[in-house]
């Protein structure tokens, strides 16, 4: 494995996200919708750095990845968030932005549920990969297209609690 992103390079980048977001929602409500498993690091380092918001949090799980490196193009959302949408402003926090397939998915259920605005942060985007038209409000880091692990991200379910991010062989 070799260190893509090193712990202080994710710390930085991370300060300068939060601020942004910040910015943008500052004396306002905010619901993160942070999808499980891959992004709850990056979202519980990220939504403790945002000052001056009143930020709520919900969960969702969606996939298209099976135990492989591959995307099954198949997204099933598994775990629906427990609190209303409706009339919300909601920040999508996802690890990777790869085909695109699972953040758009996701943010069609969010916006169908009557999220009155929907953005997307993501600690990661592999433009190369993307099979449908979405993009991210925020993005950490744009990577070539090697499959990550760490800070969040796993090979199947390995190498999640890793500090930070690095290449898979
Ligand atoms: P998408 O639907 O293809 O955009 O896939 C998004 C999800 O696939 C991400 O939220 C990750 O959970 C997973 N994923 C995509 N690329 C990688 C990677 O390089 N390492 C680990 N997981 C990945
Ligand atoms: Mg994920």
């Amino acid at each position: 494995m070799k260190v893509l992103l090193t712990e202080e390079q994710i710390k930085r980048r991370i300060d300068e996200l939060a601020q942004e977001i910040s910015e943008k929602y500052k004396g306002q409500e905010l619901l993160a919708i942070v999808l499980l498993k891959g992004a709850f690091i990056f979202a519980a380092d990220l939504l403790r750095r945002v000052d001056g918001v009143e930020v709520y949090c919900d969960f969702m799980k969606a996939s298209s990845y099976g135990s492989s490196t591959e995307s099954s193009g198949d997204v099933r959302i598994t775990l629906y968030p427990s609190t209303s949408i409706e009339g919300k402003k909601v920040l999508i926090v996802d690890d990777i932005l790869d085909t695109g397939l699972t953040l758009k998915r996701v943010k069609e259920f969010l916006i169908s549920s009557g999220a009155e605005s929907c953005e997307v942060c993501v600690l990661l985007d592999k433009p190369e990969r993307r099979k449908v038209e979405i993009e991210a409000d925020y993005v950490g880091f744009k990577i070539p297209n090697h499959f990550v692990v760490g800070y969040g991200m796993d090979y199947a379910e390995q190498h999640r609690c890793l500090p930070y991010v690095a290449v898979l062989s």
